[in-house]
């Protein structure tokens, strides 16, 4: 991979003293469930996704002797998996004998059960750019990200955000681009119902998924359907239509899963029920919708105005405005 890798980045850089970074996170709206390729990461569909804003990773690189990582504060050993994840990355990024110290820092609420995977590694690969300033573009960073996991590559950018999967075997035409900026009135509510580590991680799930799950071959065409159809909605406002879309195509996502074998059921009591308050709410009149990842937890989608009756049957909810970055 790495040949492959160098042809994206530019020769005969030196490395600055820091190279630091941002990334938001992201909530894919379209998912991204399923790989053609394993190790390039490329997908079967392509997704989109809203950033997160204010919510993502914060990422300091700095030339030293050994590998070193800090996450919030916290030291992480070289045989931690987080260690190990991250630094097997920079490797493929990184001169062979090129030691770093990495600093991060998420502004993901610790307990929001949202995945930092997405916006660390979409942080790694800045950080990188600024530390060789390599001044490389969107698509090219895009293109990296996803090295390091398949929904970084959307992390790359602020708002909403398209990844395209692409045809060519080497990943060179799957990255992903901006669609729009998010509208002020946007919110994302997180429910946080289970702080348990999840049993199957989310490269695991979608490979068990693809090799199990018959109706994993009904996912291609859903995607079909619900990703031009968020993407108008998106680019025409129309909220209604991209929460039903939304809601629709992650249930239809976690349907593959547990029709895979074993099961991978993400789903906790406390899922069914939030989602169950969201469809009563709706039946009151209140413009909500959910969308699930590979986990247990719950995020909502609406608009401003309906805030504060969301929140009175959620009273732990925590609200992101995607649009203040
Ligand atoms: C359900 O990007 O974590 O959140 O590419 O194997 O690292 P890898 O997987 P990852 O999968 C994210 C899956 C998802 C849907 C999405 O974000 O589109």
């Amino acid at each position: 991979m790495r040949p492959l890798i160098q042809t994206l980045i530019p020769s005969g850089h030196s490395p600055s003293d820091c190279g630091e970074a941002y990334a938001p996170a992201n909530i894919a709206l379209c998912k991204y469930w399923g790989k053609r390729d394993e190790a390039l990461k490329l997908p079967r569909t392509g997704s989109l996704s809203v950033s997160l804003g204010a919510f993502g990773t914060h990422m300091r690189l700095l030339p030293a002797k050994t590998d070193s990582l800090c996450i919030n504060g916290m030291e992480f050993p070289a045989d931690d998996k987080a260690h190990r994840r991250l630094f097997g990355f920079l490797d493929l990024l990184r001169a062979p004998d090129f030691r770093l110290r990495v600093e991060s820092r998420n502004t993901i609420p610790m307990a929001a059960g949202l995945a930092s995977s997405a916006s660390a590694f979409a942080a790694a690969v800045k950080a990188m750019d600024a530390l060789y300033d390599w001044g490389l573009d969107g698509r090219t960073l895009s293109i990296l990200a996803r090295l390091g996991s398949g929904s970084a590559s959307r992390s790359v950018y602020e708002g909403f955000v398209e990844w395209h999967e692409g045809v060519d075997p080497t990943g060179m035409d799957s990255f992903a681009e901006p669609v729009a900026p998010v509208w002020p009135d946007f919110r994302v509510g997180i429910l946080t119902l289970s702080e348990a580590e999840k049993a199957v991680g989310s490269s695991e799930g979608m490979k068990r998924t693809v090799e199990t799950a018959t109706l994993y071959r009904a996912w291609p065409e859903q995607v079909a359907r619900d990703l031009p159809e968020i993407r108008r909605a998106v680019l025409c406002h129309d909220f209604p239509a991209l929460g039903r879309t939304a809601e629709n195509n992650a249930l239809a996502m976690h349907a593959t899963m547990i029709a895979a074998w074993p099961p991978v059921l993400y789903w906790r009591p406390e899922t069914v029920a939030a989602l169950h308050a969201v469809h009563q709410l709706r039946a009151e009149g209140v413009d909500v919708y959910a969308t699930m990842d590979a986990g247990p937890n719950v995020k909502l989608l609406f608009l401003a105005p309906s805030e504060a009756r969301i929140q009175e049957i959620f009273p732990h909810m925590q609200t992101v405005s995607p649009g203040d970055g």
